[in-house]
């Protein structure tokens, strides 16, 4: 099989880590939450050698994660947990930091409603909540190519979307998870961070 790859990764690994040695300055656990090719874990698991980074996605996602990681092999780098945040148990280790990159639009709405609960009880109190992808404003996209991307989403598959902020952001005060910052990012991406209570 060959090593998945991709191009946006590559793109965005810089301006994301960025904000993620900042945040994660004081941490020490993360949780990757769909880490999909595995490209951001290996790069931010060598720039945050603090950090003790947990690989996890859907069974299907591990060969190719774990392709990355025997090729950028790290000790704080932990090979990929099998994680569906609606269906799966989740781990029982307390995380001071969880990340999430380009999951809240492909993930049903459920599964979202699952990732949010699921972050609130697996985050320790002040850990920090870094979601990383498009996002919409009072119904508005800022960028044309945004617009095009989420009718192609919802045309190829009903269930995905570019979600609201405002609810992604009820989900997290329901989970006791308050809205740090606001990031923009480069190609209309936004980072947000929450913090615990
Ligand atoms: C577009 S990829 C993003 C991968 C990677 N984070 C990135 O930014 O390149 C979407 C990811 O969401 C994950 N995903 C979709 N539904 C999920 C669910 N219910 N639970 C956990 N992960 C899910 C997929 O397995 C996939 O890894």
């Amino acid at each position: 099989m060959d090593k998945p790859f991709s191009q946006a990764c590559i793109n965005n690994r810089g301006p994301i880590s960025g904000i993620l040695e900042r945040v994660f300055a004081n941490k020490r656990n993360i949780l990757e939450i769909g880490s999909g090719t595995g490209q951001h874990a290996v790069w931010f698991a060598s720039k945050m050698p603090h950090l003790s980074w947990q690989t996890s996605d859907q069974a299907q996602y591990h060969a190719g994660i774990n392709q990355w990681i025997e090729e950028c092999p790290s000790p704080n780098l932990l090979a990929p947990i099998p994680l569906n945040v609606l269906t799966d148990p989740w781990p029982t280790n307390a995380y001071d930091g969880i990340y999430s990159a380009n999951t809240a639009h492909i993930m049903p709405w459920e599964a979202v409603v699952a990732m949010f609960a699921g972050v609130g009880v697996r985050l320790s109190s002040n850990g920090i909540f870094c979601l990383y992808g498009p996002i919409k404003y009072q119904g508005e996209l800022d960028a044309q190519s945004n617009v095009q991307f989420d009718q192609r989403l919802q045309q190829q598959f009903p269930h995905q979307g570019i979600r609201e902020f405002h609810d992604i952001n009820r989900l997290a005060l329901a989970a006791e998870l308050v809205l740090l910052e606001d990031n923009t990012m480069p190609a209309n991406n936004r980072l947000l961070v929450w913090q615990k209570i």
